[in-house]
């Protein structure tokens, strides 16, 4: 095989209560990235569309760079590669943009040198994009994006990833307001401690919305969709977030919550036409603010990165 060309989805962190731990893949939108062999030995980025200019060609900047450079080291293989990344999802949006770029060059690499690396061990070399991106190697948007479906981070140290059982009627929806928000930034204003009252509440969140997968109980992950450390922080950062959150609650979602760093909100609910009746209600307070936005319809995607041809 000389080249070939890959999709990566976005995905959902946090999930409400899991900041850094729990995340989910989607069936779009996603990146688009192909990876040829070249003749002269290095690794080069030729061509970036969809990102407005705003993404660096250079290696050590950019995430497919970055995860090549690392696969290359690992496996010492794929010395001479040209890299095209078709960019089908916004940036600053919440939804796993540069982790899907680095999923689809890993998964693209490893493909095409016949799979030299298990998932177990790609992953921590995407991990190191998201390093380079916003200073933290977090995993919850590479893991569900390189492994597909609905992923915990039990652990970092040692990494120990769980991918969960979904029921096949859960859905996502998802509005993106055209605003950019950085990782970085939304990390930097954090609190770096947390009270004990608030971490008892947030475990009981975390267990409740991975049993509530598991059991497929959807009154108990409804219950279970609220964050008491990272949300009511975040939210001033999200025009009209009450609002999307509470648009999507009478609409029929279990819960709604922002995606990954924001600006987007997503919310989960138990049918395709729920989803797409939250995601309307949630589209209609943003349009109301006249604050364009995306809205996405999916599945929770089972399968992650894919080849194309
Ligand atoms: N867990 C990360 C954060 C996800 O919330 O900063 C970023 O998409």
């Amino acid at each position: 095989m000389e080249s070939i060309r890959v999709f990566a989805p976005a995905t959902v962190a946090n999930v409400t209560c899991g900041f850094d731990i729990l995340g989910f893949a989607v069936d779009r939108p996603g990146d688009e990235l192909v990876l040829r062999k070249n003749e002269n030995g290095r690794l080069r980025i030729v061509r970036i569309t969809g990102d407005g200019g705003a993404l660096p060609t250079e290696i050590g900047r950019n995430t497919c760079g970055v995860v090549l450079t690392k696969f290359m080291e690992q496996t010492g293989i794929g010395k001479g590669l040209d890299v095209e990344l078709n960019k089908k999802m916004p940036l600053g949006s919440g939804l796993g943009s540069s982790a899907a770029s680095a999923v689809a060059a890993a998964f693209a690499a490893n493909e095409l040198f016949g799979r030299p690396l298990t998932l177990e061990q790609l992953l921590p070399i995407t991990m190191e994009a998201e390093r380079m991106a916003c200073g933290a190697a977090h995993a919850d948007n590479v893991a569900p994006g390189l492994y597909g479906g609905f992923v915990l981070v039990r652990s970092y140290e040692p990494l120990d990833v769980v991918k969960l059982p979904v029921s096949e009627s859960l859905f996502a929806s998802i509005v993106h307001p055209h605003i950019e928000v950085k990782t970085k930034d939304a990390r930097e204003i954090l609190r770096r401690e947390i009270y004990l009252r608030d971490a008892v509440k947030q475990s009981g969140n975390v267990a409740g919305l991975v049993a509530g997968l598991l059991l497929s109980d959807y009154g108990l992950i409804g219950r279970s969709m609220h964050d008491y450390i990272v949300e009511p922080i975040r939210a001033i950062l999200i025009p009209g977030y009450d609002d999307v959150k509470a648009a999507a609650i009478q609409n029929g979602a279990l819960g709604a919550g922002i995606s990954g760093s924001g600006p987007s909100l997503f919310a989960l609910s138990p049918s395709e036409s729920l989803a797409f009746k939250a995601g309307e209600g949630m589209r209609a307070v943003y349009l109301g603010m006249d604050i364009q936005c995306d809205l996405y319809i999916s599945k929770i995607n089972l399968e992650g990165p894919r080849i194309l041809d």
